[in-house]
């Protein structure tokens, strides 16, 4: 599929949204001033921001991307004095649970109408048994969740799902237990919340598929970098590394191998994309990123590789629509569960725009290279990532696409519309 319109630039993208939560809640629970620098300054990220400040910590914005905070201590927290707002961000709440379920007072935390949907059993199974009390809706599977932490007990738990988010939340809950804490996962997820607890002084053990954390007494403080998001790079990546002629250089963007299945797919699909200048920031491997555009080819997606870039899909599904042959992604039943439904949002907007795509229950195809048609208009559904790839996809086609709700983006990538329109030439 090739385009008129020329791609070129060079791309900043924002903070990792991961990191940015995981370094704002563990530098409140930390001894001492931290600085993060590159935090994401978008709804999600401040959304937990506002919870640690809630709890007692104290977060100050030096600039919109670099926070002083002072950390109130492990057992420094204090019972917030209203109901604690998520917004749309599932790593705010299921990651806070983890925290929460561990502190002597009570916590309500609820979110938007796409939060309050999102299963939450997968949190609150595992730290019922380690000794919390949690109410939810549904039978405590539905935010709002009440929270009534206490004394915890340590556990071995075998996730059903691969998710860092239940992983962070247990680990977490285990700084505060009476004994070691030992997650077991299907399939390996991204390792921010292990590499953040080192460089803070804890030991984390990992063997094979098992992450192991003890209960620590303090945690130290941090002088952070935190690098740019692959998540947010994707849209930049196949926007680039699907129209032939385009260049693009991303600097800085963490590559955590838990993170760059985006990478090894596109790759496969044919893409030319270069890693410059590999360093490790923060205890993070990062890299400048340099695309440059070809015709793509189909690819098959396998369940083992999903958890690596599971928040990827829309954007590859983008890559997808533009290359030759048909695209399958199986294992990633998962998505049905995220800000929207990705599986059903990303068919019907594809198959509104003329693409032939079907969808499977975990997973779904698309026959590629199709003529976009124009002028369509395509729902978002409130989900950032379906937004911003819809946008690529118009961009990358040179078609125009009406989508609906766009101000979603601004939970995870304020400035999307700017740096796309910075690159279109
Ligand atoms: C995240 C983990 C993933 C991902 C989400 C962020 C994290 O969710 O989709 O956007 O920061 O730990 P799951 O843990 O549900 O897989």
């Amino acid at each position: 599929m090739t385009s008129r319109i020329r791609i070129a630039g060079t791309v900043k993208v924002p903070g990792d949204k991961s990191i940015s939560h995981r370094a704002v809640m563990l530098c409140a629970l930390a001894d001492g001033e931290s600085r993060i620098r590159g935090f994401l300054h978008a709804e999600d990220t401040l959304a937990t921001a506002a919870m640690m400040r809630a709890l007692g910590g104290r977060v100050d914005e030096v600039s919109p991307t670099e926070l002083r905070v002072v950390g109130a201590g492990l057992r420094g927290l204090t019972e917030p004095e209203d109901v604690i707002d998520a917004g749309n961000s599932g790593t705010t709440i299921r990651i806070g649970a983890g925290i929460l379920a561990a502190q002597p007072f009570l916590s309500i935390v609820t979110g938007d109408r796409y939060l309050r949907r999102r299963p939450m059993k997968r949190i609150v199974e595992p730290l019922v048994r380690m000794g919390a009390t949690i109410a939810g809706r549904r039978g405590n599977t539905l935010p709002p969740l009440c929270i009534e932490g206490g004394r915890l007990s340590g556990i071995r738990y075998e996730m059903p799902v691969a998710s860092a988010q239940v992983k962070s939340a247990l680990l977490l809950a285990g700084l505060y237990a009476a004994g070691p804490v030992t997650v077991v996962e299907p399939l390996p997820s991204r390792d921010h919340t292990e590499r953040m607890l080192s460089a803070m002084g804890l030991s984390v053990s990992r063997h094979g598929n098992e992450v192991t954390v003890r209960p620590a007494e303090r945690l130290a403080p941090l002088d952070l970098d935190v690098p740019g998001d692959i998540s947010a790079a994707a849209f930049f990546l196949v926007l680039s590394a699907s129209v032939p002629g385009a260049l693009l250089r991303l600097p800085g963007v963490g590559v955590n191998p838990f993170r760059t299945g985006i990478l090894a797919v596109l790759r496969r699909m044919g893409a030319d994309i270069r890693l410059e200048s590999l360093r490790e920031e923060g205890g993070e491997p990062v890299a400048d990123i340099v695309v440059r555009g070809k015709e793509l080819s189909a690819t098959e997606v396998s369940p083992p590789e999903v958890p690596s870039l599971i928040d990827e899909v829309p954007a590859l599904c983008v890559a997808a629509a533009l290359a030759e042959g048909r695209t399958v992604v199986r294992g990633a039943g998962e998505l049905r569960v995220k800000e929207s439904d990705r599986i059903g949002a990303m068919v019907s907007a594809l198959s509104s725009l003329g693409v032939s795509c079907g969808e499977y229950q975990d997973g779904l195809w698309i026959e590629g290279s199709t003529r976009i048609l124009t002028g369509v208009r395509c729902d978002s559904r409130g989900d950032h990532r379906i937004a911003m790839s819809l946008l690529v996809l118009s961009a990358a086609a040179g078609v125009p696409i009406e989508v609906t709700d766009t101000a979603c983006i601004d939970t995870s990538f304020p400035g999307f519309h700017d740096m796309l329109k910075e690159v279109l030439r």
